[in-house]
């Protein structure tokens, strides 16, 4: 006789075995049930514009279904949106893809997982610069890769060195993926570390170098952003270069990624794409060639204000005691550090041992939620999300300093 009927139950695969969402989406969960129970929850956790999608954008979307286009999309992109993308590769990053060196993905993550998907062998390795945007090494264990990290420090401006990259490759490497500007720390890696970065990996022919651009238009204090298939034409035809509307165009609920890269790879990843999620979303892609070619003002004054808010944010981090607060070029994010605080007793009686503690002591005690360092591998850290609303940002704002003045020993 069986134990319980449990045991009778169909099994997940081993590919399971471990695998938990990530700690981002943990904490917008968490938020939410606050929020269900009536509570003022302000919520910086998520990595969304809170920006409404241009109207142009929208507006092509509609006039797309009305006119019928509404059939299956090509695997590879519609070719109105494959030239819009080939347009700004050419005039934003000096890149010049020919079309079919161009694929249209469901957002950049899917141009990720496609491209570890049809490169990756069980245990073959992926460096990884920490701390890391969430996804990248759950994709790659997934995929059975084996994740290197590079740990990329606060006393160093969270910048990568080249010679640690060095030290970290293998015959085993088969990718190394770079961010930037980074989710979460909103560093800009200079053109110089990417110069020493190419230098590295001319020698190191065996290696495909995954960039992931997607924040390159939110970048501050004249801070520069450098494609680096560009910077190292030499090493263009084992680069590819990531992108999407979700960022830059506030688009992320429409799931539209681009990227360039050599034909050899992205036919790899058509065949996975032409045999998961075909094309993109039909109407989707309309909003985006529209969104490349019209929004150009929409997106000046989106990154005015995520500029504001940032200063908000920095000013309002620099005056707490026990929080240091490297300033960011790019993104959407602060990454304070929380050294200081660690060992320390919250207003409601909690001992915060690590950055986990903190964000939920926040989040219970002042309604606040972040995401811990933790979940992008440098710990103790927050990433506060600065894309919300200037009279929210001051609200939340207002409470976490009140949450840290009333940390005592
Ligand atoms: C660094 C980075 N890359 C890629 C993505 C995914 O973007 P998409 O919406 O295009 O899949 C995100 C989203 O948070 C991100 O932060």
């Amino acid at each position: 006789m069986p134990e319980s009927k449990d045991r009778y139950l169909p099994c997940l695969s081993s590919r399971m075995d471990g695998f938990e969402a990530p700690a981002t989406i943990a904490m917008a969960m968490k938020a939410r049930a606050l929020k269900a129970e009536g509570k003022p929850v302000i919520s910086l956790a998520l990595g969304q514009p809170d920006f409404p999608t241009p109207k142009v954008a929208i507006d092509a979307a509609y006039q797309s279904a009305l006119d019928g286009n509404t059939k299956y999309p090509p695997i590879d992109g519609m070719l109105t949106l494959k030239q819009a993308v080939k347009k700004k590769f050419a005039q934003e990053n000096h890149l010049d893809y020919s079309l079919d060196e161009i694929v249209i993905a469901n957002g950049a993550k899917q141009i990720l997982f496609n491209a570890l998907m049809a490169t990756l062998n069980k245990d073959d390795e992926v460096i990884i610069p920490v701390p890391y945007w969430t996804s990248y090494p759950i994709m790659v264990q997934f995929l059975g890769g084996i994740p290197r990290f590079v740990v990329c420090p606060e006393e160093k401006g969270f910048r990568l060195n080249a010679s640690d990259v060095q030290k970290a490759i293998t015959s085993r490497t088969k990718w190394i993926i770079l961010n930037s500007p980074s989710n979460p720390t909103g560093v800009v890696w200079p053109k110089e570390d990417l110069l020493a970065l190419a230098e590295i990996l001319r020698a190191h022919p065996h290696i495909w170098i995954f960039s992931d651009e997607i924040y390159e238009h939110l970048i501050f204090d004249g801070a520069q952003h450098y494609s680096l298939a560009a910077l190292a034409p030499d090493l263009k035809d084992r680069i590819l270069t990531a992108n999407g509307a979700s960022k830059t165009y506030a688009m992320p609920g429409w799931r539209v990624g681009y990227a360039g890269g050599p034909k050899r790879l992205m036919n790899a990843m058509l065949k996975i794409q032409s045999n998961s999620t075909s094309g993109v979303c039909s109407i989707s892609q309309t909003a985006a060639v529209a969104a490349l070619e019209h929004a150009s003002s929409e997106v000046a004054s989106m990154k005015t204000a995520y500029d504001r808010r940032r200063i908000t944010m920095v000013k309002m981090l620099s005056t707490l005691k026990g929080i240091s607060c490297n300033v960011p070029q790019g993104a959407f994010y602060v990454y304070p550090g929380i050294q200081a605080c660690i060992g320390k007793i919250t207003a409601g009686g909690r001992r915060i041992e690590s950055d986990y503690d903190f964000s939920e002591g926040l989040l219970e005690e002042q309604y606040v939620a972040v995401v811990p360092g933790s979940a992008f591998g440098l710990s103790p850290y927050l990433r506060i999300s600065y894309a919300a609303d200037d009279a929210v940002l001051d609200e939340a704002c207002h409470r976490i300093a009140k949450f840290v003045d009333h940390l005592h020993d």
